[in-house]
């Protein structure tokens, strides 16, 4: 026995792609444990994830995932108040291993199911190690799927402001960085290849779109990447690997402060809050620190680890539903394709 029966003990699931991960959170503060598998080795010969390949070593290790995250906070299925699990959006066979997994558990220990929303995850994160963030607050939510500029009001309240029109940050860092044979995921190779680069040696596009808009356009950009290796390729010349990598990086880094900073100018928010996988990049996140300290909006953004794909986030969003009483029915389905309303 781990835990006294006046504490909130919730064990957070995440297989939404391509990393298996579990943890135990205590009273929303105290992160006992965090366990995550991660699969990049397995897909990376592939330059991607494979959904089919993905889904079958999520079943091979949540299980002894789970069992090392209670392990390590030393509690058991009898301590627990409740298990949170991601059910959306993501890759159908990934989501269903874990919402599969988490409802036989919860049934089986006779405590609450909590499906959660990735999406809500990832700005969720940020409770973590910023329990004092104060509503309302603006997020920039940059993942390999996604692309937001989200106001929350509070607790479950929130309004998109804007979304991306075409391709999500992530997935134009990853497409621009297989197309320069730099690997998968795309985004930490371009960060660390950039390092050496020049980002003033290309001038590629920045589609701001039209006045007044918070939505994102990221596929103009790539296309001007891949146009300008093919027409170097068909000249018979080599370019600069880095100074692309630099200058795409570049690119990319400007749009997402500029409408974050248009959102700040438009909702007149205090805090900006930055999720999400690409939330993980350096320039942004450099970038971003000195615009807002400047105009006196706090910035809060999560450690690496949990910008990318985690079970602590899941375990978070988790504690605040259960505070909620917000719970969920055991024909809790994976939903693909679920956003943000
Ligand atoms: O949030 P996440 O782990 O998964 C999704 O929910 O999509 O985000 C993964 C994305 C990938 O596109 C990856 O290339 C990108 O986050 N990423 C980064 C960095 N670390 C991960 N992009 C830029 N710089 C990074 N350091
Ligand atoms: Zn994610």
């Amino acid at each position: 026995m781990g835990s006294q029966k006046s504490e909130i003990v919730i064990l957070g699931i995440e297989t939404s792609c391509d990393e298996t991960s579990a943890a135990v959170l205590v009273n929303g503060t105290d992160l006992r444990s965090h366990i995550i598998s991660s699969q990049i080795v397995t897909h990376q010969r592939y330059g991607g994830v494979v959904p089919e390949i993905a889904s079958r070593e999520h079943s091979l290790h949540i299980q002894p995932v789970v069992q090392e995250a209670l392990d390590s906070a030393k509690v058991s299925f009898s301590d627990l108040s409740a298990i949170a699990v991601t059910y959306g959006p993501g890759l159908v066979g990934s989501l269903l291993v874990g919402v599969s997994g988490a409802k036989a558990m919860a049934y089986a220990a006779g405590i609450p199911l909590i499906g959660i929303n990735h999406l809500e995850g990832h700005i969720y994160a940020n409770f973590l190690h910023n329990p004092d963030l104060e509503f309302p607050f603006l997020a920039l939510l940059v993942s390999g799927g996604h692309t937001h500029l989200i106001f929350f009001e509070a607790h479950g309240q929130y309004q998109v402001l804007g979304h991306t029109r075409d391709d999500a940050a992530g997935e134009a860092l990853d497409k621009v960085a297989r197309t320069l044979g730099l690997g998968y995921p795309g985004g930490p190779q371009i960060q660390k290849v950039a390092l050496d680069g020049d980002a003033q040696a290309f001038k590629f596009p920045r589609a701001m779109l039209e006045k007044d808009s918070l939505d994102f356009s990221f596929s103009g950009m790539k296309s001007a990447v891949l146009n300008t290796l093919n027409s170097a390729r068909m000249r018979g010349e080599t370019l600069n690997v880095p100074d692309l990598a630099a200058s795409f990086q570049q690119a990319v880094v400007d749009v997402l402060v500029w409408k974050a900073l248009r959102a700040i100018d438009q909702t007149g928010a205090k805090t900006l809050v930055l999720a999400g996988g690409v939330a993980a990049n350096s320039l942004l996140r450099e970038t971003l620190n000195k615009e807002l300290s400047e105009r006196s909006v706090r910035f809060v953004y999560p450690p690496p680890l949990f910008c990318t794909d985690n079970g602590a986030m899941i375990a978070i969003t988790g504690y605040y539903h259960y505070l909620a009483g917000d719970f969920s029915p055991w024909t809790l389905n994976a939903v693909p394709g679920l956003g943000l309303v």
